[in-house]
């Protein structure tokens, strides 16, 4: 199985759902060197990694977090709870080997806020996807998805948590078929 590099931005609850199914894990890293999900990943006895784009520019951060992932030999990059995008450069130079995890049913609501759209459409069915990272914001090819009910009075804090529990059955799935092909 390929060794994946996870990038997280804060508490990380994915991250941690892809490193409990056994998936090689050689690196997770940060664009929030205070994220939570950075101490528990230490905590496991995997690498970290962090760094703040903050003052050094997109293109001199990305090469930092890239020679990072390389250096730690990871050949797959999963996005969980990434909420930075990356460069066309970047997806380029890891080409068809970085997924996300979106919490919708792409390629219904792309981009944030998808849960209250959800529930403001009326939509009785929500859920979320894992796709390929390509230049076009969560356009990706659909790798797997997953469906839950949204129940009357639904509040989108309630519509997230019972995503993100379908979340964490899905992306450990996907993740481990997608890194052994
Ligand atoms: C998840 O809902 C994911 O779909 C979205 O951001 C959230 C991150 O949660 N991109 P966590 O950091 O993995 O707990």
């Amino acid at each position: 199985m390929k060794t994946v590099g996870i990038l997280i931005s804060g508490r990380g609850s994915n991250m941690m759902a892809l490193v409990e199914t056994g998936i090689p894990v050689g690196l997770v890293a940060s664009d929030k060197p205070d994220a939570a999900g950075l101490a528990w990943a230490r905590d496991h006895g995997i690498a970290t990694f962090a760094l703040s784009p903050k003052g050094i520019g997109k293109a001199a951060y990305e090469a930092e977090v890239d020679a990072a992932l390389r250096n730690a030999g990871c050949e797959v990059i999963a996005l969980a709870g990434y909420m930075r995008l990356l460069s066309n450069a970047f997806v380029a130079r890891w080409r068809g080997r970085i997924v996300n995890i979106h919490p919708s049913l792409l390629p219904k609501y792309k981009g944030l806020d998808t849960h209250a759209r959800a529930i403001a459409a009326g939509d009785t069915v929500a859920g979320c996807s894992v796709h390929i990272v390509t230049e076009e914001l969560d356009a990706g090819e659909l790798l797997g998805q997953a469906e839950v009910p949204v129940l009357p009075g639904d509040t989108p804090d309630a519509l997230a948590t019972r995503v993100l529990a379908a979340e964490h059955r899905l992306y450990p799935q996907v993740l481990k078929e997608f890194a052994s092909r």
